[in-house]
């Protein structure tokens, strides 16, 4: 792979800069029982930690997919990689609320008027935007499965992962806004959805 889109070197360059790696997300989350991890897990993503971008310093590993899968007892239950997806997608979707509702409470704090007011109120015009487009993605996912049986699927291999790849824009739009205001505790939260989209992409890009 000789070119590289501007979008994935941002990617690695958000990577570089920001090394902690906070997920938010809630361990327990789905409650209930002990998560289980299937063999179709394991095989998805190991799969998925084969798409990474060349180059990219904090690649998705099969133990990074594997342990946010189970973060959701769905994915269990998955049987085939458009469910996992979906499971995939309700992870980010909350990472995305959880990094929305905390730029909302900076917001709240800061002076109107101000750069930093600004920034945070496009983050959070963007984060709505990623969770628009998910739900399309997810959208697709229904239909698939409403389809199923009959011979023409009407979802081509390419159509999910490109899907999912329109969130890079918004993600990065609001980081370097972001990064602009210095505000660390945002930053590393901003992070934790990164590496989900990338999770996300990588996935979908195994169809
Ligand atoms: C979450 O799970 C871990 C181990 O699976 C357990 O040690 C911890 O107590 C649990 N936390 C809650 C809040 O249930
Ligand atoms: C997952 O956990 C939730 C919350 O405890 C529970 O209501 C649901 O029935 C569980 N789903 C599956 C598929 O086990
Ligand atoms: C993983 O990749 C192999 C080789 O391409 C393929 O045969 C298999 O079906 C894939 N498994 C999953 C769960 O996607
Ligand atoms: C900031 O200014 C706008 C427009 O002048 C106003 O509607 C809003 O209530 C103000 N917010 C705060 C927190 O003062």
């Amino acid at each position: 792979m000789a070119t590289m889109s501007a979008t994935s070197i941002l990617f690695s360059a958000i990577a570089i800069m920001l090394l902690s790696n906070t997920l938010a997300t809630k361990s327990n989350a789905s409650g209930g029982g002990k998560p289980e991890v299937t063999n179709f897990i394991l095989e998805a993503c190991k799969n998925a930690s084969m798409k990474n971008q060349i180059y990219d310093p904090n690649p998705i590993t099969q133990e990074f997919c594997v342990s946010t899968l189970k973060l959701d007892n769905r994915s269990a239950k998955a049987k085939d990689i458009h469910s996992l997806v979906h499971v995939a997608i309700d992870i980010l979707k909350g990472q995305v609320a959880a990094a929305n509702d905390n730029v909302k409470q900076m917001l709240h704090d800061t002076k109107n008027g101000t750069a930093t007011m600004r920034a945070f109120s496009f983050c959070m015009v963007h984060y709505n935007r990623m969770v628009s487009i998910l739900n399309i993605c997810d959208t697709m996912i229904k239909e698939y499965h409403g389809r199923k049986g009959s011979a023409d699927d009407g979802l081509l291999s390419s159509e999910l992962p490109s899907c999912v790849e329109k969130v890079d824009k918004p993600f990065i739009d609001c980081w370097l806004g972001l990064l602009a205001m210095e505000a660390k505790k945002l930053l590393d939260e901003n992070f934790a959805v990164g590496m989900l989209v990338k999770l996300n992409f990588c996935l979908a890009s195994t169809i």
